[in-house]
């Protein structure tokens, strides 16, 4: 190993959206994150592959904030952010969406989304008793708002059926709604192509096409390299916790690490 530091820390912030600094999350001794660092720059689309068991979700789950960090520093918009909750890290302008989309299943979609509005529930209850007017403007703008984003999303017809209905497509479509009812600066989707059919799978790589287009960076997990490929200009692979190769789709994919961490993964 060449002896200095390759991401050394810059004496004052960085202008990413998200820097990860030498992340390490241990769970019982296992090293899920073993040392990841990771930048996300203002409107960039970056992928992020690896096989299976990688640590990828953990690294998100770390950026977002549901999972501490055993050791290591977040950064979002030039701030440290690694003890703040996840409410903040979202208050901040990062919104993630979850492998397994896990909607409020009897709650109709359009409540569904309105879930993402940042601050209301909590809030709401005291305003509601000092300024009803003021509330009620509050939560029909809100729910403008969803609407625009189910029309958006394309599930507009759906909006007052139960979330438990949805396929499995419509659910990965309903979550991207839900978070952008918070205006994330950088989005972390997680497998956003897993278990989608193709048409649908179109339409979700048209909304994230757009939704960068407008200026928002977008961190992608995914197995599907085709839709990597076409989607991002930078890959990151890693795995067993650590980065293993960067650069373009076609520098990443014909990497012999990767295609060695994909094999033996695959074993
Ligand atoms: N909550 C947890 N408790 C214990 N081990 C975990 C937990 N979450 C993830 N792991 C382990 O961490 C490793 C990385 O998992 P994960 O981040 O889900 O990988 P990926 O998303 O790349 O498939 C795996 O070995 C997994 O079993
Ligand atoms: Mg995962």
């Amino acid at each position: 190993m060449p002896d200095y530091d390759p991401h050394p820390a810059p004496a004052r912030p960085t202008d990413a959206v998200i820097d990860a600094r030498d992340l390490m999350k241990q769970f019982q001794g296992v090293s899920a994150v073993a040392g990841m660092s990771l930048r996300l720059g203002t409107g960039e689309m970056v992928g992020l592959i690896g096989p299976n068991g990688a640590g990828k979700t953990t690294l998100f789950n770390l950026i977002a904030g549901s999972l501490k960090p055993t050791s290591g520093e977040i950064w979002i918009g030039g701030r440290e952010v690694s003890q703040e909750s996840p409410e903040r890290r979202i208050g901040r302008g990062v919104g993630r969406t979850f492998q397994i989309p896990r909607p409020f299943p009897e709650m109709t979609v359009l409540e569904n989304v309105l879930t993402g509005a940042q601050g209301q529930q909590g809030e709401g209850l005291l305003a509601n008793f000092l300024r009803p007017g003021r509330v009620r403007a509050e939560q029909k703008l809100a729910i403008d708002k969803a609407r625009a984003l189910l029309e958006f999303v394309t599930l507009s017809p759906l909006e007052h059926q139960p979330a438990r209905i949805l396929s499995g497509g419509q659910r990965k479509l309903l979550e991207l709604a839900r978070i952008l009812m918070a205006d994330p600066r950088a989005i972390l989707l997680d497998e956003p192509a897993a278990g989608v059919n193709p048409a649908l799978l179109e339409t979700i790589m048209e909304r994230v096409v757009e939704l960068n287009q407008e200026g928002r960076a977008i961190l992608l997990i995914e197995h599907n390299m085709d839709m990597v490929s076409r989607l991002c200009t930078r890959v990151v692979a890693m795995a067993l916790g650590q980065p293993l190769a960067e650069g373009t789709p076609a520098q990443v994919a014909s990497n012999p690490a990767v295609i060695e961490a994909y094999l033996g993964g695959a074993a």
